[in-house]
Order: C-alpha cells, then sequence, then structure tokens
C-alpha cells in the first residue's frame, strides 16, 4: 500500500497526536506518521512521540511579528519529512492565510465542539452556559479563518446534568480519539474530498465509516 505520510503540529498534551499513531501503526491503516513537530520544546506530546519512534522537531514559535519566519521553518521540517498531509492537533498558533493555501485541502484539524457552534477557546464552558444538551468534536479541513472550513467527521456526546467544563471535556475528549483516526483515514485514501465547498465521502467507503459520519458517534 502506498500510504500517505502526515505531519502531526501539537503545542501540549498529545492525546490526539497520540490517537492518530497508534492508529497509524496498523498495517492496514492508508498514513504514516513521519513527523510530530512542536512549537513550544516543553510539548508533552513530543515525548510521547519519541517513545513511540516518531520524528520530532520543535520550531520555537516567537510572536506573530515573526509568524513568517516561524511558517517558512515549519514548511521546511514539513518539506523535509515528505509530509503531503498535516494533522493540527491542540496546535495554538493561527496559520497565515499563504501558509494554509499552500496546504489547501491537505491540513485538517480538530475541534472540540460541534461546528459551526462555539468556535474558539473555552467550548465545553460556553456550552455549558449555553444550555446545549449535545455536544461533541468535529475534524475539518482547515480554512484560513479559525476554526472554519469542510466538516469531515463529528461525533456527539450528551450533556448531563452536574457536568462541569472537565467532566464534558473529557467526554468529548474520548470521541476525539476515535473520530480523528477515522477523519484521517478517509482523507488519506482519498474517501473524502471537498467539492464545492463541502466534505464529500466516497458512498464505497467502508459503511461504519460512512454511518459516523452521517450519525455522529454512538455514545
Ligand atoms: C483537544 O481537545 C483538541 O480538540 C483541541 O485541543 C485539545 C488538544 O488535546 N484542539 P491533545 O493535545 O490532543 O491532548
Amino acid at each position: 500500500m502506498n500510504k500517505a505520510r502526515v505531519a502531526i503540529l501539537i503545542s501540549g498534551r498529545g492525546s490526539n497526536m497520540a490517537a492518530l499513531i497508534a492508529a497509524a501503526a496498523a498495517a492496514d491503516y492508508p498514513a504514516e506518521v513521519v513527523l510530530v513537530a512542536a512549537d513550544r520544546a516543553d510539548a508533552a506530546g513530543l515525548a510521547l512521540a519519541r517513545d513511540a519512534g516518531v520524528p520530532t522537531a520543535v520550531v520555537p514559535y516567537r510572536g506573530a511579528a515573526e509568524r513568517a519566519t516561524f511558517e517558512a521553518e515549519l514548511d521546511r521540517h514539513l518539506r523535509e519529512a515528505g509530509a503531503t498531509f498535516v494533522c493540527l492537533a491542540g496546535f495554538m498558533r493561527l496559520l497565515s492565510a499563504a501558509f494554509v493555501t499552500r496546504w489547501r485541502d491537505r491540513i485538517i484539524n480538530i475541534h472540540p465542539s460541534l461546528l459551526p457552534a462555539f468556535p474558539g477557546l473555552d467550548t465545553h464552558a460556553r456550552a455549558l452556559k449555553a444550555g446545549v444538551r449535545i455536544h461533541g468534536c468535529t475534524v475539518h479541513f482547515v480554512r484560513a479563518s479559525v476554526d472554519d472550513g469542510p466538516v469531515i467527521l463529528q461525533g456527539h456526546v450528551p450533556v448531563r446534568p452536574g457536568d462541569t467544563p472537565d467532566t464534558l471535556a473529557a467526554r468529548v475528549l474520548e470521541v476525539e480519539h476515535q473520530i480523528y483516526p477515522l477523519a484521517l483515514r478517509l482523507v488519506a485514501d482519498g474517501s473524502a474530498q471537498v467539492v464545492d465547498g463541502a466534505v464529500k465521502i466516497d458512498p464505497g467507503a467502508p459503511a461504519h465509516l460512512t454511518a459516523k459520519s452521517e450519525c455522529g458517534h454512538r455514545h
């Protein structure tokens, strides 16, 4: 199998990164993780990546004024690793329109809400405050506007009485770890493609994946 070459960008804990690396360890997974890059040397996920035998890089972010240098350095690492796709996994830096255009339809992100609801930060606290009954997470292609772009997969969870931002976050995170590897699989094997601004999933894709994209995760 000719596998897609995926780089993962992180800023912190790296639990979604770890889920992608674990999925990619399967022989029949259509992507291999060729690089984990972080914008800070203390990102905990770097150690997990090294333990899993994945090459790592640190590209320090030195402020918005130096974003062009930062992105050029990042791009160099991605190209040297031969990456064909980029997965953002808790990567806390805004990427410029130029960078996103260069990688158009080849960068995906996971966001802890059912987009377009609750883009931005503190999604779980905001969902609780808004009183929504259903919350969840979204894997989407990245566009220049933050937390925007064609949706690949979503997973939902119930909001329970007594939930705190932390309990809700933990419930959502479990689903994140399931849908991100599924979404990357669909993108890497070409089953999910952007057509007229929305993702079309090949009807020939395995039924359990297609069902998830239509119905969300059962929880
Ligand atoms: C996740 O909730 C992800 O959806 C958001 O940032 C968090 C990163 O967590 N973008 P981790 O680093 O993957 O553990």
